[in-house]
């Protein structure tokens, strides 16, 4: 059994003190509420990493990630933020990949494939993201540009560094647009991703790769979404910025 997860995407949204409001009210909900042992990660600004994580103590369930990191170690690289910086906090995740990184960053394979590195070898966990555009979609060649996405990224990994990735799926046609791939969509998806990992890897070690959903998840779909067998859990970005939707979505894992 693949762990779940379910992790919020804060983006650049918040002050410290909504965000000190939200992370608390979560942890509220999740303790009174949430049955089951669905792993919550809170992917918040960097400002804001220490703070939720000292206010989160140790909290067997919620943890916390960033959502970014450079692909240096050190140096003159003004205002980034590096690998090691993140471990030496004791930051256990960084979302990676992002399709607003890719987009207005020009984030690409090839680098990606260094920031995979840079974080794992200093014992962090991606959560990888991939997904195609629209036009993809529209032109049906989706398949093949996110099993590409998979290669570049991470293909060059052992399959023991590959276990501490997390994958996330998330169609950019999907993201904020309160348009969610529907599950089926979702389910094929994955099954090509787990199938595509199975091609390198083998069967046994692409089974236990966790695989997120992400693209307009909320607490209407959530559960639907991750009731699909090769769904782990989501990836959440506006539901995850009010405390009762992403506690429900929640829920749904
Ligand atoms: P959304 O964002 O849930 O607002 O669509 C998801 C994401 O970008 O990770």
């Amino acid at each position: 059994m693949r762990q779940k997860i379910v992790a919020g995407n804060w983006k650049m949204n918040k002050t410290l003190e909504e965000a000190n409001i939200l992370a608390s009210e979560v942890t509220g909900m999740v303790a009174d509420e949430v049955k089951g042992d669905a792993k919550v990660i809170f992917c918040v600004p960097f400002p804001y990493l220490l703070p939720i994580k000292n206010q989160l103590g140790n909290n067997a369930r919620i943890s916390v990630g960033a959502q970014n990191c450079s692909e240096h170690e050190s140096g003159a690289y003004t205002g980034e933020v590096s690998a090691p910086m993140l471990k030496s906090m004791g930051i256990p995740y960084v979302i990676l990949g992002h399709s607003e990184r890719r987009q207005y960053f020009g984030e690409d394979g090839k680098l990606l494939a260094k920031k995979v590195d840079v974080a794992l070898k200093h014992g962090l966990s991606p959560i990888f993201c991939c997904g195609e555009p629209l036009e993809v979609r529209e032109a049906n060649t989706h398949e093949a540009l996110v099993k590409k996405q998979v290669e570049e990224g991470l293909f060059h990994l052992n399959a023991d560094a590959l276990k501490k990735v997390v994958i996330a799926y998330e169609p950019v046609w999907a993201i904020g647009t309160g348009k969610t791939a529907s599950a089926q969509q979702a389910q094929d998806m994955h099954a090509v991703i787990r199938t595509h990992l199975a091609s390198k890897y083998g069967q046994a070690v692409a089974d236990t790769i966790i695989i997120l959903y992400g693209g307009s998840v909320n607490a209407a779909n959530a559960k639907e979404l991750f009731s699909c067998p090769d769904v782990d859990g989501g990836l959440v970005g506006g539901a995850s910025l009010k405390s009762r939707d992403f506690t429900e979505v929640i829920k749904g894992a």
